[in-house]
């Protein structure tokens, strides 16, 4: 099949990426969001987003001629959705007593719904957006046909995962292999013919369910495998011992390969896409509820370890040396202390701060009495209620008691804490990323303490 037009509805993360690479292999695409304020800035020429090589990719394309924003479908070959996926704000699913997060699928609804009245016999439609099994089948099908045409029949119909990484996104979406499942062999093997149009990774095409599960799977499997690191980095400060060591020597074992613990598991996906299994099928996915929720209860032992590390600088100490000390901590040393949070974002070198934990973890610092502020150089201007951000670095360490490293951003691994000395009052810092070299900290006179480390 041929596609000379395509239409994406949402210009994010996701959305924008895979229409600007579209347009510069010569797919006319309309971009539609409904952010006025995003197809304006599309329109004037900048980005919205922090991705490497976007902006870029995006001028060529619109200088391709091939590209264009608006806030209006229009009749097109081709339709791909690409719309938040999160899940609602307030309200739980329960189960035996176990509450769950559920899917918002308003957004997947009203883009579906968008395109009803330029649908058209012939035409391809393409879920992208993560959604729960079935999403396809039982929520985009029935919409699309009160157009009156039926899919796999009179219009194809498919749901292609997205499995870039933030940060190489551009590459990725090139390189990867995708996985194309049609509501039939024939909607697939019209989904394969859109995405050849760049795609140079492996494009396998089977059902629609099967795809949107292989999605979760995926993100299902890191959330469960970081879970499992993070519970090892629980236990290794109970054991004394240093849990990076430890992964390390146990990662050399040909078929053993520990993730890094952290101070928990964000943004919109790997936090999220679980969910829908739990969602779906509650009585058949203890393993998969309980991961979630210890990484969700990560945060909690990032502030322990600030609060270990006021209580050890109070009793005189280096870095805790037996792992009784950490439970001989009494009292709230966390009240008036100022404490200087770097990174906000959901991971390492991105600019994306949806459900991150370093923000859960500020907001429990601030609970327990501390004043944070927070630097967050790939977000300087953004805005999360109830936090405090610093306008620059420099400001946001000058009147700390304490440094507490929350994101592995490659500008903050660097840091030299020599050079530190002198901007800051702070001698105590706080890794919750395994970035600082403890020897190096100490040799400059700090005391650092890291999340899953006990040992002397
Ligand atoms: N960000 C990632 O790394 C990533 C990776 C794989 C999969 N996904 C999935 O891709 C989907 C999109 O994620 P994202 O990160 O691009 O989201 P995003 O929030 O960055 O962008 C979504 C865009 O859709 C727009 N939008 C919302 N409703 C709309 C509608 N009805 N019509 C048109 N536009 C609409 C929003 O204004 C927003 O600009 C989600 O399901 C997500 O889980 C994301």
């Amino acid at each position: 099949m041929n596609f000379r037009k395509l239409c994406v509805l949402g210009l994010g993360y996701i959305g924008l990426p895979t229409a600007s690479t579209f347009a510069v292999n010569g797919i006319q695409v309309l971009g539609v969001d409904i952010n006025p304020d995003i197809v304006e800035t599309l329109q004037n020429g900048n980005i919205h987003i922090h991705e490497p090589g976007l902006r870029d990719l995006v001028s060529h394309a619109i200088q391709s001629g091939n590209f264009s924003a608006s806030t209006q479908l229009e009749e097109a070959d081709a339709f791909l959705i690409a719309v938040p996926t999160p899940f609602k704000e307030h309200k739980l699913g329960e189960h035996n007593g176990q509450k769950y997060k559920l899917a918002d699928m308003r957004a997947v609804t009203s883009a579906t719904e968008a395109i009803v009245p330029f649908l058209r016999k012939g035409n391809l439609v393409v879920l992208e957006s993560t959604s729960p099994p079935r999403t396809t089948v039982d929520l985009v099908k029935p919409i699309l046909e009160r157009s009156g045409l039926k899919a796999g029949v009179d219009f194809h119909l498919c749901y292609s995962p997205e499995r870039v990484l933030p940060g190489q996104i551009l590459r990725e979406l090139v390189e990867n292999a995708r996985v194309v499942g049609g509501v039939t062999p024939e909607s697939a093997r019209a989904g394969h013919d859109l995405y050849k149009n760049f795609v140079k990774g492996k494009i396998i095409e089977t059902d629609a369910t099967t795809a949107e599960m292989v999605k979760i799977m995926e993100n299902t499997t890191r959330d469960v495998n970081i879970a499992l690191a993070n519970e090892f980095s629980r236990l290794a400060e109970r054991f004394g011992v240093d849990v990076w060591e430890a992964i390390s020597l146990a990662n050399l074992h040909p078929r053993i390969h520990i993730l890094n613990p952290g101070p928990g598991v964000g943004g919109h996906c790997i936090s999220v896409d679980p969910w829908f299994f739990v969602e779906g099928a509650p009585e058949l996915t203890p393993l998969i509820y309980n991961a979630r929720n210890v990484n969700d209860a990560q945060p909690h032992f990032v502030v322990e370890k600030v609060k270990q590390a006021f209580s050890v600088q109070t009793a005189g100490l280096r870095e805790a040396s037996h792992p009784d000390d950490r439970q001989n901590a009494t009292g709230n040393t966390l009240i008036g202390k100022r404490i200087a949070a770097l990174g906000l974002a959901y991971k390492a070198d991105v600019d994306d701060l949806r459900e991150s934990p370093a923000a859960e973890v500020v907001r429990l610092l601030q609970k327990g009495g501390a004043q944070v502020i927070v630097w967050e150089p790939l977000k300087p201007n953004g805005n999360l209620e109830g936090i405090h951000m610093a306008s620059n670095f420099d400001t946001a360490i000058r009147k700390a008691d304490a440094i507490l490293l929350l994101v592995r951003h490659t500008e903050f691994a660097k840091i030299s804490p020599q050079a530190l000395l002198s901007k800051t009052k702070a001698r105590i810092a706080i890794d919750a990323v395994n970035a600082w070299n403890k020897n190096e900290w100490e040799k400059a006179g700090f005391l650092l303490h890291r999340l899953g480390a006990n040992k002397s």
